[in-house]
């Protein structure tokens, strides 16, 4: 029996996965119609009871991880940085490479216009939003700084909003409208959860309310879907309607959770999302999609290099002559991702984030920065050695279990009440990957 057989038979003894869905997570062949993916999908989203079943199938999730060629270096936990490609998605870029490389202006002369169309497209259906909503960017960097950069609606004395757990550059970007534009800015600080009160999404809508009573000029408020530092998810669609219900708009960074978390752009409510696609969809570097609420385009301004005049969305950023290999890659990262899905993925990393959480949680010596809420983390989720804050100190931590056991993580510099080290999981991780993290742990906290 072949490998690919053995998993549809054992997809099938559980009963977790359609038939049609067994087959295209495990042999991953990219050769079924449109319609059957589509359909399989489907039915991977709407089981869900079955996902945590599927979260922890190891021989599909072996077969998964046989698709992505990784370093055997180090055992990584740090895939929050970008997401590395699967094979055939690499296979893909590289030839996307070679062909531009070789058409040249030939192609982009007369071809790159309708090429990127039908990429559009299919990012448009992927994000489940309209097409003249979005345009294709190099990251959520530049996606959010022209966003932020470019809202046009403030004035000066206004107030906007950011908080500590956003990314910095885009905090900074937050600050820089202080000299632009004139306005007072806020920085809220997140409460942490602690060993005895894990966060509740409550508290956080309360932390947001709180914080926008106390400042009633707020016109402008970022938030961070998945934030890069502790992994916290907060509840963005309540956290909006309480914003848009004051008159504020907002910004969203949504870098991490568009493929990691299941979830609908449109339902948050956001006027404007930034997005990358080369995190957790698995997409070449340089792939990001800015969105904006069709009635709130013109809040933007057009980019500087544009024309002013302009009432598209592609007006509102230009990236000049970028890497069309990269975007012209982005369908078949699409489909990959697609034929394991969304949920899926978020339901593994999340399994694979329980297997070292769950071991190390409440040991004296340690606190874990994000609460077991399924609604509150997926795969991404930070530590801090009580009383250890420094980013020095942190960096020792990060080096000690790299060097000494053979475990990559990353330090944190981000959250008010100080440094933390951050643990990433991908699809190519296995249960043996936390294991090995755990007894790092166990050992490092039994000579503090
Ligand atoms: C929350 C968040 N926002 C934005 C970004 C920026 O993404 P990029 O560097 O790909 O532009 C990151 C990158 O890690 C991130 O974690």
């Amino acid at each position: 029996m072949t490998n690919d057989s053995k998993i549809n038979r054992s997809l099938s003894r559980r009963n977790f996965l359609s038939q049609s869905a067994a087959a295209s997570v495990a042999s991953l062949t990219f050769a079924e119609s449109a319609k059957a993916k589509n359909r399989a999908n489907q039915t991977i989203v709407r089981l869900e009871r079955s996902l945590e079943d599927s979260a922890r199938t190891e021989s599909v999730w072996q077969h998964i991880a046989s698709q992505y060629d990784v370093t055997d270096q180090i055992t990584n936990l740090e895939n929050g940085y970008w997401g590395i490609m699967a094979r055939p998605v690499l296979d893909e870029y590289k030839q996307q490479t070679e062909w531009v490389n070789n058409n040249n202006t030939y192609f982009a002369r007369r071809e790159l216009g309708n090429t990127f169309d039908a990429i559009r497209e299919k990012v448009a259906a992927f994000l489940n939003v309209s097409v003249d909503e979005i345009e294709l960017t190099r990251g959520a960097t530049e996606t959010l700084q022209a966003l932020i950069g470019g809202y046009n609606k403030l004035n000066a004395g206004d107030t906007v909003m950011y908080a500590d757990l956003d990314y910095s550059e885009m905090k900074n970007a937050m600050r820089w409208l202080e000299d632009r534009r004139s306005v007072n800015v806020i920085k809220i600080n997140f409460p942490e959860p602690t060993k005895s009160e894990p966060l509740t999404e409550d508290q956080i809508v309360d932390f947001y309310e709180r914080s926008l009573n106390a400042n009633p000029g707020t016109k402008l408020l970022l938030l961070t879907h998945l934030n890069n530092w502790t992994g916290l998810i907060i509840p963005v669609a309540k956290i909006s309607a309480m914003a848009k219900a004051r008159g504020v708009d907002v910004i969203l960074d949504a870098a991490h959770s568009v493929g990691q978390v299941d979830f609908d752009i449109k339902s948050l409510g956001c006027n404007f999302v930034g997005v990358n696609l080369h995190k957790w969809v698995g997409a070449p570097i340089g792939c990001g999609v800015i969105y904006i609420q069709k009635d709130h385009i013109s809040d933007i301004d057009t980019y500087m290099g544009k024309s002013p005049d302009s009432k598209s969305i592609s007006a509102r950023i230009d990236t000049g002559t970028w890497n069309f290999a990269a975007h012209m890659t982005i369908p078949k990262a699409l489909e990959f991702h697609n034929l394991i899905g969304t949920a899926q993925k978020e339901a593994r990393v999340r399994y694979l984030r329980s297997l070292w959480v769950n071991e190390i949680r409440g040991k004296k010596g340690i606190t874990i920065l994000t609460p077991d809420d399924p609604q509150m983390v997926a795969g991404l989720t930070s530590f801090r050695i009580d009383g250890v804050t420094s980013t020095q100190a942190n960096n020792a931590l990060m080096r000690k279990l790299a060097d000494e056991y053979g475990v990559l993580t990353t330090r944190r510099t981000g959250p008010h009440a100080g440094d933390c080290i951050r643990v990433t999981p991908s699809f190519y991780n296995t249960p043996k990957d936390m294991r090995k993290l755990v007894a790092a742990l166990n050992s490092i906290l039994a000579d503090i």
